[in-house]
């Protein structure tokens, strides 16, 4: 199993928003979050990648291949994030430094765990891969100069130039049209085929019905369905997840 997480319980202060959140990921599988706003899907990311703020308290057991994350100190999750777990953030914007070109951040995300000889080459690859076309016009660009689809794409490629074991994707189609999406779920997709893993936060059940191999249903910080795409689909236990289907 890749990720295992167990009995996890979240509080912000002293309010509860996540309870009793209970799942594995294998290897190669694409688990998709679905849920209404502020039912705690991206506390589940966040929990994962340890970017908890401060006022947060953790209780529960997450393992990532045999290794446990819930204690681990922020130097020892610096080797892990990026490296063997990354994530693409719900807002582009606000993670890209205003003041480096997209190129160049992207490198640094290489360099940070590998060294700088390929890291042109490499963060070239990524942003082609991530759906740019212009590689070489954008890698130069600053990201004011870019839309909001293209910034989500740059970070797609810092999220995945290091190739990690899994990626978590918070929304990460959201700001973009039909074709770059579809790119965007391609890609994803290849990530299956080397065995690697996605856990992807969505409100579409769209790009669930693409790419999902198993889907949760949270509300509430709570996990009120969870099972394999198809039972979800043809099959919904929970009223709530009825209601999401029909809205579609
Ligand atoms: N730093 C924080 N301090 C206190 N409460 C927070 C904090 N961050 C989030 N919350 C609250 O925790 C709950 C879960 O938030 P979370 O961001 O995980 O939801 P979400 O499902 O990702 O929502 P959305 O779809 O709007 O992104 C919400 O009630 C939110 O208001
Ligand atoms: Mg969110």
């Amino acid at each position: 199993m890749l990720l295992e997480v167990r009995n996890l319980n979240l509080y912000y202060s002293d309010k509860h928003v996540l309870r009793n959140i209970s799942f594995d990921l294998k290897e190669g599988e694409v688990l998709c979050i679905v849920g209404e706003s502020g039912s705690g899907k991206t506390s589940i990311l966040y929990s994962i990648i340890g970017l908890l703020p401060e006022n947060a308290k953790l209780e529960g057991s997450i393992r990532f291949k045999e290794q446990e994350l819930v204690s681990l100190s922020e130097k020892e999750y610096r080797n892990i994030r990026g490296r063997h777990i990354s994530i693409v953030f719900q807002e582009p914007s606000v993670y890209l430094d205003p003041l480096y070109r997209v190129g160049t951040q992207v490198e640094e995300a290489y360099m940070a765990h590998f060294g700088k000889e390929d890291a042109k080459e490499k963060a070239l690859q990524a942003l082609q891969k991530a759906g740019i076309k212009e590689v070489d016009r954008i890698y130069n660009s600053y990201p004011h100069h870019l839309s909001g689809g293209l910034k989500q794409r740059v970070c797609i490629a810092i999220a995945t130039v290091c190739n990690p074991q899994l990626v978590l994707a918070d929304e990460p189609t959201t700001a973009l049209d039909v074709s770059i999406q579809s790119r965007i779920l391609k890609l994803f997709r290849a990530m299956k085929e080397e065995n690697r893993s996605v856990i992807l936060v969505t409100h579409d059940f769209g790009v669930v019905a693409e790419v999902a191999d198993r889907v949760i249903v949270l509300k509430d910080g709570m996990m009120v369905e969870e099972g394999d795409v198809w039972s979800i689909f043809d099959n919904p236990k929970h009223s709530y997840t009825q209601e999401l289907l029909r809205a579609i």
